[in-house]
């Protein structure tokens, strides 16, 4: 019978074969908030390998997810991950584009969180597209934006890509830091998480 890795064997493998996942610290935080907040329910976008939805299902009682995968690769490990620990009553998986995927397939909506880890130059859109589905007290945590600390210093970028990317990110955190609906918590965690609740209503 073959071993199946436990959760740090599997992040450790993820990081060797560079598949993006998310750091400890960040995925420690998220899952404290999570508990915090007793949680029910968390949609992700971007799964990779299934690493923070079984992080996140394995620390959290009760709690269901429910997560994005665009590319096809991961999105197949993803399965063949959660299904060898047998977690795929607490995770659904969804294999497409979360910014044209059809909203109806969602099974656990309203969520009490919505976490957004994929493509960083969407974070706006993916933002906009899916905060309809989060709870009136629910929290949106938004990770990586710090871009390795390049976001503070973005004129000494190099690389033009890079630079193009690093100025959406710090355009997406100039707009949420300064949206009239939402309240921003900013924690330097791992590379940069924020918390956003929606304001409070008079
Ligand atoms: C940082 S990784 C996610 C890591 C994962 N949350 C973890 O910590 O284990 C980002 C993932 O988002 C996926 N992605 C990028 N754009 C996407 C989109 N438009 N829809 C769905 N997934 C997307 C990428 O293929 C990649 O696997």
């Amino acid at each position: 019978m073959v071993r199946v890795m436990d959760l740090e064997e599997l992040e450790q493998d993820a990081l060797k074969r560079n598949i993006p996942v998310m750091q400890k610290e960040g995925i420690l935080f998220l899952i404290s908030q999570l508990q915090d907040m007793k949680a029910t329910s968390c949609l992700e976008i971007g799964s990779a390998i299934g690493y923070s939805a079984m992080m996140m299902v394995t620390h959290v009682e009760g709690l269901q997810v429910e997560t994005i995968e665009l590319n096809d690769e991961r999105y197949q490990e993803a399965v063949k991950n959660i299904t060898e620990r047998n977690l795929q009553d607490k995770i659904t998986i969804h294999h497409d584009d979360a910014l044209s995927f059809d909203v109806s397939q969602l099974q656990h909506a309203p969520y009490d969180c919505l976490f957004i880890d994929a493509a960083k130059a969407q974070y706006q859109k993916f933002f906009e597209k899916y905060v309809p589905f989060v709870l009136e007290k629910g929290i949106i945590i938004v990770d990586n934006l710090d871009f390795h600390g390049m976001i503070f210093d973005i004129d000494h970028i190099k690389n033009r890509n890079t630079k193009q990317l690093v100025k959406k990110i710090k355009r997406f955190k100039d707009w949420i830091f300064n949206h009239e609906d939402y309240d921003v918590e900013y924690y330097q965690i791992g590379d940069g998480i924020c918390v956003i609740k929606r304001k409070e209503k008079e």
